[in-house]
């Protein structure tokens, strides 16, 4: 059986519709969503994410603004413009591109963007309110992953859920939302002995361990629904994720392509984050 495929990016473009009407809502009040983009080095992927970002913001009327700081940059100075964005009432959002350039503490850079402009959600006020079951401003890659689920239908209660990976970023807070919805959640992660023994028992797998081929086919329970959360460039400067799409494809029932998988809900979810935090500013949402 060949797998049905799950397409962010027409689910992304529904999104996208309902993301006007409320930017335009918005508007209608008086108020413009507004993004900062804070890009610090020369990573040419970050490069191409942020301008990803940045067009998708343009799409739905969201205002947004670059901030660009040289790899030498000193922190303070990144730190002081955030503290001013902080303060900015036409900033309803702020993002810091990862990776940083390792002589900047990332935790520190991150920690020191107001909670209520986090829309990337990696502040421990928002982490940490998933573990008491509440999203406040969630981070946009599980967000992403929860939100193509439920368009798809598919239940979660009761359900076997594996997450390959277990970065702050993705695996840990994707855990998280998983508990929170009933499944029975396994993080395996790259010391993981023996991971088809999990993967086989899997219903929904995502798998986010950043390695081309670590889930083929032969690992998957018949039936399951696989989520390919992996962005890897392949010599020939092709894009690839972390599963074997032609092997799984036969076994799962539906699975993500990557590209045009979980990276457009990525971006689809910062744009949702930013029009929540917008409204919330007006005391709506
Ligand atoms: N780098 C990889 N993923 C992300 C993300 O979701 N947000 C930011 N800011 N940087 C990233």
């Amino acid at each position: 059986m060949a797998a049905i495929l799950i397409d962010g990016a027409a689910i992304a473009r529904e999104l996208y519709a309902d993301f006007k009407q409320r930017v335009s809502a918005l508007g209608s009040r008086g108020v413009r969503p507004g993004l900062a983009a804070i890009l610090i080095g020369d990573n040419p992927a970050s490069e191409v994410y942020v301008r990803t970002k940045t067009r998708a913001c343009a799409e739905v009327g969201v205002h947004s603004v670059q901030h660009r700081f040289g790899v030498d940059c000193p922190e303070r100075e990144v730190v002081e413009l955030i503290n001013c964005l902080n303060a900015d009432p036409a900033i309803h959002g702020i993002l810091v591109q990862l990776p940083l350039p390792p002589r900047l503490n990332a935790e520190r850079i991150l920690q020191s963007i107001a909670a209520d402009k986090d829309v990337d959600g990696f502040n421990w006020t928002n982490l940490g309110a998933m573990v008491a079951g509440h999203t406040l401003l969630a981070p946009c890659t599980p967000l992403g992953i929860m939100t193509m689920l439920d368009r798809e239908g598919i239940a979660l209660e009761g359900r076997n859920a594996v997450v390959i990976g277990r970065s702050v970023i993705v695996g840990k807070p994707l855990a998280l939302m998983l508990i929170a919805r009933g499944a029975t959640v396994t993080v395996c992660n790259s010391k993981t002995r023996d991971l088809r023994q999990y993967t086989s028992l899997a219903d929904i797998l995502i798998v986010a361990a950043g390695k081309p081929g670590v889930v083929d086919g032969s690992m998957l329970k018949p039936g399951a629904v696989v989520i390919d959360v992996g962005i890897n460039r392949l010599p020939d400067g092709k894009l690839t994720g972390d599963v074997d799409f032609a092997s799984a494809s036969l076994v799962a029932s539906r699975i993500t392509p990557v590209p045009g998988g979980v990276g457009r809900m990525t971006v689809a979810m910062l744009i949702a984050n930013t029009v929540t935090a917008a409204e919330r500013s007006i005391g709506a949402g």
